[in-house]
């Protein structure tokens, strides 16, 4: 069960880079391992499907971010996007490595503060907050509200609130050549987050919001889009929001201390994909702020980011079982797995592309191209097209890589499947973060 020793991972990690690959894990003996254990002993142990999480993984890149803050003139603040994967496990992680963690529901926020994260580390953010979402963030003292809209502001007054509420506007920059797909960009004109740039209304919110005493604001934040490859993206809408900075400050006296660049740096899902790795990237991009506050005058007090993928994505992996092989006449094969769009959709949903691997046959050529599909009644539901894998066989474990963010997160249970267990790995160590759903679960809110 415990082949690998944890001098030969440390050695591993130091080795090249592990968060550049779709898969920073290593293999023993045609073994893919996750900390010490094999990966199919733990599939055996505690059944398919299975997403297992490298936790030392995750806590790695969380520390990266500190010691980046810790380097940076300005004062700069990382927070966690918890949309990516949030359980109360995770909420402790993020809390003990000191990062922020943004929010985007009731069910979020109270996740975290059940986790007993600290509510003024916490930012609130969403474009449809509701009344009493936004009631639950004012009586938990959440730290910072991510306004989207006017009617936002409206409703927290609705509230009545005791104290000035903190909070940050949403804003589209307008950049409009984000390579990305069109359901995961966000930055621009018709999008149905946050208010552009261009709009007088977005000028005449923020005067309001400067001089109502009931609020505190305390900038703008953008979220550019998802998957980002280049750091250029992120510099075009500093220079574009820090000139926008500079124009509240000549014409209107406005200086606003904070920017949030928000989250997107993009991951590898397959060999193709460039990553925008944070270790490389934040640095750049702090260091450009830093001059182009210089340049334009404009006395930025805090920085903030907020990954999520980035911080989870590789770290985990998504284990199920080959139950049947067919080929079609025209001589297509697929492999049907036990897991389906259910605890994995977004191949259905954005057209997302994974690599995969068998997991006790790691160093076998890959000699078919294979499709593998889900057990959903959906002929949508395909995990993976055209797939290069070794010929594979009836109970072979096979793992898919980088489902450590927006999967269990973004899980279902379509076709009344349960959802798997989650399991995070810390070398040696190793924890049941989510029970495997039962039966019982899927009826327990059920009523005749
Ligand atoms: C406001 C905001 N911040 C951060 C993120 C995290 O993005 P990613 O997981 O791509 O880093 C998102 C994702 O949708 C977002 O909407």
């Amino acid at each position: 069960m415990r082949p690998a020793t944890t001098l030969l991972r440390v050695a591993f990690y130091l080795s090249g880079d592990p968060f550049m690959n779709y898969n920073p894990f290593m293999t023993v003996n045609n073994r893919l391992m996750m900390g010490e254990y094999a990966v199919s002993d733990l599939a055996r142990t505690y059944q398919t499907p299975l997403y297992l999480m490298d936790e030392a993984l995750i806590r790695s890149k969380m520390r990266t971010l500190k010691k980046i803050e810790s380097q940076a003139h300005l004062k700069v603040e990382c927070m966690y996007a918890s949309k990516a994967f949030l359980n109360l496990a995770m909420a402790h992680v993020v809390k003990e490595e000191g990062l922020s963690l943004d929010v985007v529901s009731g069910g979020e926020l109270y996740t975290a503060i059940k986790a007993q994260f600290p509510p003024e580390r916490i930012y609130f953010h969403g474009n449809n907050k509701s009344p009493q979402e936004l009631q639950m963030a004012l009586d938990y003292q959440v730290g910072t509200i991510v306004l989207d809209n006017p009617y936002e502001v409206e409703t927290i007054l609705a509230c009545q609130p005791k104290h000035p509420v903190t909070v940050m506007l949403r804003v589209n920059p307008e950049l409009h050549h984000i390579d990305t797909h069109a359901y995961i960009t966000t930055g621009h004109h018709d999008s149905k987050f946050g208010m552009s740039l261009l709009d007088n209304e977005t000028e005449e919110l923020i005067k309001r919001l400067t001089h109502d005493e009931r609020f505190n604001l305390k900038g703008l934040h953008v979220h550019l889009g998802s998957q980002i490859q280049d750091i250029k993206t992120f510099l075009e809408a500093v220079e574009v929001l820090l000139g926008y900075y500079r124009h509240l400050n000549q014409s209107e006296k406005i200086a606003l201390p904070w920017l949030n660049l928000g989250g997107g740096f993009g991951v590898a899902y397959t060999e193709h994909d460039q990553v925008l790795d944070l270790e490389f990237a934040l640095p750049q991009i702090i260091a450009a702020v830093e001059s182009m506050c210089l340049n334009k005058q404009v006395p930025l007090e805090k920085l903030l980011f907020e990954p999520g993928r980035s911080l989870v994505a590789n770290a985990g992996i998504t284990v199920y079982e080959v139950q049947a092989i067919k080929s079609t006449p025209s001589g297509k094969q697929y492999v049907f797995v036990d897991g389906s769009m259910a605890d994995h959709i977004r191949t259905a949903l954005y057209q997302a592309k994974y690599e995969a691997a068998l997991v006790d046959r790691m160093d076998e050529p890959k000699s078919k191209v294979l499709t593998i599909a889900g057990k959903a009644c959906e002929s949508g539901d395909i995990l993976i097209h055209d797939l290069k894998l070794p010929e594979p066989k009836v109970h072979d474990y096979i793992c898919v890589f980088t489902t450590g963010a927006y999967h269990y997160s973004m899980s279902s249970n379509y076709n009344r499947l349960t959802r798997p267990a989650v399991i995070f790995v810390n070398q040696s160590e190793l924890r049941v973060v989510n029970e495997r759903e039962s039966y019982e679960d899927l009826l327990a809110k059920d009523r005749l």
